[in-house]
């Protein structure tokens, strides 16, 4: 039984992401990632049996799925994820891709719901290190046939990925140790009553945003901060065109999702291995019967960006 909370997740896949870790707008390096995926499902026959651990929206099974189609392969294809999950209603472009995949949310890595050697292929992008992995790997040996693989890209403490996300934590931390929550509530409701002239009430507004960006310590790697400013400064525009309780919640909502957003940030910092823990997950599988065939950092680009460290190992 695992009681971990998950709302961050179950909120952030309903809000219809295909994917997380790598922004979405950076389609070049998702195209990379895609490729990737590509590459490992190419080495696989017609008739396999594939599950995605952690899959999120299962942006891997959906790779999976359309690799198996355009070879015309009968592949059965599984994403399981802790988080209450439901690609195919919170995916609605990739509805039919999905549709063709087996999904199950609120199931554990350490406590899979499926026969001893089911699957020929096990993946895992980002997911598996968030579980305990005394107890998720011996899981997900017991799934695998004798013969069948098991990839995965891991977060890794000196990548590009966790070095972002680290700094994304910082600027989410400052911005909910701030005032700027309660300054824009005092300030809406002051203006809703009309206590004041708007003029006034709208400079100052303004001000204690531009403030937040001028005072945070390193201004050129801001990345939360502009959001949150843009989200607040969205909300005092819409405040005529809503009941003054609803603009309130507005506000209490955008610090609500910020503060998930920062346990998700900080959860993938501490999910991160370095060096010692991963040499720890290679011996755990080795002494788990499985031989390993790549261990590589897992990076893209001329510049070979650091994304994670990559594993592939076959159980014998
Ligand atoms: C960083 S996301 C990665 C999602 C997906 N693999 C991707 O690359 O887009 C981590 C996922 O792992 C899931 N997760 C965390 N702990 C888990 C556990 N113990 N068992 C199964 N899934 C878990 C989370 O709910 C989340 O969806």
């Amino acid at each position: 039984m695992v009681t971990k909370e998950t709302r961050g997740w179950d909120n952030y896949w309903k809000r219809g992401a295909l994917h997380s870790c790598v922004s979405a707008s950076d389609k070049q390096k998702q195209q990379e990632i895609n490729d990737f995926w590509r590459g490992i499902y190419a080495q696989f026959p017609d008739d396999i049996a594939s599950l995605d651990i952690g899959t999120g929206n299962g942006l891997l099974p959906s790779l999976a799925v359309t690799y198996a189609n355009e070879q015309e392969y009968d592949w059965e294809i599984h994403g399981v994820d802790l988080a209450d999950i439901d690609p195919v209603r919170d995916v609605p472009a990739a509805q039919d891709i999905l549709d063709q995949v087996n999904f199950q949310g609120r199931v554990a890595a350490e406590d899979l719901p499926f026969k001893a050697g089911y699957f020929d292929l096990v993946t895992s992008q980002y997911a598996i290190e968030y579980s305990d992995m005394a107890r998720s790997i011996p899981e997900m040996v017991r799934v695998l046939r004798k013969g069948g693989i098991f990839c995965a890209i891991l977060h890794s403490h000196n990548s590009i990925v966790v070095a972002q996300n680290n700094e994304n934590a910082q600027e989410a931390d400052y911005l909910l140790k701030s005032d700027i929550f309660t300054e824009c509530k005092d300030l809406l409701s002051l203006m809703l009553s009309r206590k004041e002239a708007e003029g006034g009430i709208y400079n100052q507004y303004v001000e204690n945003l531009v403030r937040l960006s001028e005072s945070y310590p390193s201004p050129l790697s801001m990345n939360i901060i502009p959001v949150m400013q843009n989200s607040l400064m969205e909300i005092m525009k819409l405040s005529r065109k809503y009941h003054p309780q609803q603009v309130l919640e507005m506000v209490d909502n955008a610090r609500r999702r910020l503060s998930e957003q920062r346990d998700l940030l900080r959860d993938l910092v501490s999910s991160a291995l370095d060096e010692v823990k991963l040499e720890e997950l290679l011996v755990q599988l080795k002494s788990l019967n499985f031989e390993l065939i790549h261990e590589e950092k897992f990076s893209i680009g001329q510049e070979n960006v650091m994304l994670g460290h990559y594993i592939q190992l076959k159980k014998r």
